[in-house]
């Protein structure tokens, strides 16, 4: 990717739009940002604002547009939708936000769009799909956050735990970002030293933990109304990859070709990232009873899958 251009379109400037926004200003070189809301003048009004942190962060230019100016731009981040009312599961919000996806997909691939859809809206792996669908793009162009904010969630948790910090928990949420994820406990090591064996991670307890990160995106919901700042790093840290053509492993919402025993669906697993977008699924060790659990979670999101058809 040519240093020259680095542009992003941001669809949908509600909580997670304008904290990826901010967040990405703040931490990435990007020479051009476009922000496309129905809601213009909150939009603009947005835009104003967050230029006022350009002498602090990155000289891009920086203006609310329409999908006509992602016709050159490299990536589209797609965080649009309906966000998920407390009590609702992820996978109710499907019918909804496919019909906003719809209306945003379209007019972008006509716009001449050529760069890699990056999607957070909920149900994530669903409307990834989706996505890829309504593009016609190749499946590697087109990436959902997936279970990146289940397993940073994870690492919090446990870092907590353990008393130490997120860097040396190797722990991976894999699956829906949603009610049927799960983690790797049974290969999950901190600092080098498998987790199975550390003092006080019994499988009661690493089984608590798991259902904590679960609950916590409602968790949040209730107390706040919503949940952002944690998807909004986690789209600014696969977009970093993107524009810097990086090979970094994320757990995304990735396309299966076999990998796991399944195909054809879009499911948290790391995956290499770089600037074709997906560059290839890592089919990472599970053991027996989290290959289970891999298989269970894609019977979940494809029986959501049909009914959306
Ligand atoms: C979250 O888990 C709501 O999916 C969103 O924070």
């Amino acid at each position: 990717m040519e240093d020259s251009k680095r542009k992003v379109v941001l669809v949908g400037d509600g909580a997670v739009g304008s904290s990826f926004a901010f967040s990405l200003l703040q931490s990435t070189q990007v020479s051009e940002m476009v922000i496309v809301d129905l809601q213009e003048e909150h939009a603009q009004g947005d835009v104003i604002d967050l230029q006022d942190t350009l002498p602090e962060t990155t000289p891009a230019k920086f203006y609310t547009g329409t999908y006509e100016d992602a016709s050159d731009a490299d990536i589209v981040v797609i965080t649009a939708g309906v966000p998920r009312k407390s009590g609702e599961t992820r996978l109710d919000l499907v019918n909804k936000n496919a019909k906003i996806l719809d209306s945003i997909v379209t007019p972008v691939v006509n716009s001449g769009f050529d760069g890699v859809f990056l999607i957070s809206s909920n149900p994530v792996d669903v409307l990834t799909s989706i996505t890829q669908r309504l593009s016609g793009f190749p499946k590697n162009r087109i990436i959902g956050t997936g279970t990146s904010l289940d397993t940073a969630r994870l690492r919090v948790l446990l870092a907590q735990e353990l008393g130490i910090g997120t860097k040396g928990v190797n722990a991976t949420i894999f699956g829906e970002h949603g009610d049927s994820s799960f983690a790797n406990f049974d290969e999950a090591t901190v600092n080098g030293k498998p987790l199975r064996g550390l003092p006080g991670m019994t499988n009661d307890r690493l089984d608590e933990i798991e259902e904590a990160v679960k609950r916590r995106g409602g968790q949040i919901i209730s107390k706040k109304g919503a949940t952002f700042y944690g998807v909004a790093v986690n789209l600014v840290r696969i977009c970093q990859a993107i524009l810097n053509d990086s090979d970094v492993v994320l757990p995304v919402s990735a396309p299966l070709s076999g990998q796991y025993g399944l195909s054809d669906i879009y499911i948290g697993t790391p995956a290499v990232i770089n600037a074709n977008g997906i560059q290839k699924v890592i089919e990472y060790p599970l053991s027996e009873a989290e290959l289970k659990k891999m298989r269970y979670s894609a019977e979940k999101l494809n029986e959501v899958l049909l009914e959306a058809n």
